[in-house]
């Protein structure tokens, strides 16, 4: 799998992506990632890529043309699945979506910065737009990663079978359970006698009582589609 980010601050993206799991995926060429900086792509002599917006309003925006040059250029290379935008008026990244990118080929995530981007922009290149949370920062690079981390980790071989995503919170629609380790006994503080039992079939059956009443509890919203689906 290839993801090609392109972002008008490139220095954002660079060290979360050098650690770690998406680090090894990389190493193990799982995927490739790979960052353009748009100011690159400008014609400008300063190598603007923002301008005022037409009609008034606070903030710069990310003019067409080295987003559209950049975007042309790469769609020459090769053939992408989607080309995504990073913005918080869009919905809301879900696991479902981490796991259908997961199985495509080659991704395009522009970071927006500033107050946004162009809507010709949006309108022409971009194929799907995910907001990471109803908060707005400062610019689409962290959002970014957010996706990006979320993909790369679902890619076969990236993760070892002790570290399986299936068993992830949300995998299931529903939140994961607690987890604990050694020591049984910490401090006074025990681990659930279940757990110690070594009864598959009762720790299975505890766990999924436990997700039920914790997303029962913190998401009521996940618990009512759980519901509806059983
Ligand atoms: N850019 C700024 N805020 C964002 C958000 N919440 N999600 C995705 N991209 C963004």
């Amino acid at each position: 799998m290839r993801i090609d980010i392109i972002s008008a601050v490139p220095e954002l993206l660079s060290s979360p992506l050098e650690h770690s799991i998406i680090k090894n995926a990389r190493n193990k060429q799982h995927v490739e990632v790979c960052i353009h900086n748009l100011r690159d792509y400008s014609q400008d002599k300063h190598r603007k890529v923002d301008d005022y917006p037409f009609g008034g309003g606070a903030g710069m925006l990310l003019t067409p043309q080295p987003v559209f040059d950049c975007i042309n250029k790469l769609k020459g290379e090769r053939k992408y699945d989607e080309v995504i935008f990073m913005t918080p008026d869009a919905p809301v990244f879900a696991q479902q979506d981490a796991n259908r990118l997961s199985l495509t080929e080659n991704l395009i995530i522009l970071c927006g910065h500033y107050k946004g981007i162009d809507q010709r922009i949006r309108e022409e290149l971009i194929t799907a737009e995910f907001s990471i949370g109803d908060y707005v920062l400062s610019g689409g690079e962290l959002a970014a990663l957010v996706l990006t981390d979320a993909i790369v980790r679902l890619i076969p071989g990236v993760l070892g079978d002790s570290e399986s995503a299936l068993t992830d919170s949300f995998m299931d629609g529903l939140l994961d359970a607690p987890h604990y380790t050694r020591p049984a006994n910490f401090r006074g503080l025990e681990v659930p006698e279940v757990l110690r039992s070594g009864d598959h079939s009762k720790v299975a059956k505890w766990k999924t009582q436990q997700s039920e009443e914790k997303t029962k509890k913190l998401r009521p919203d996940l618990y009512d589609i759980y519901l509806n689906k059983q």
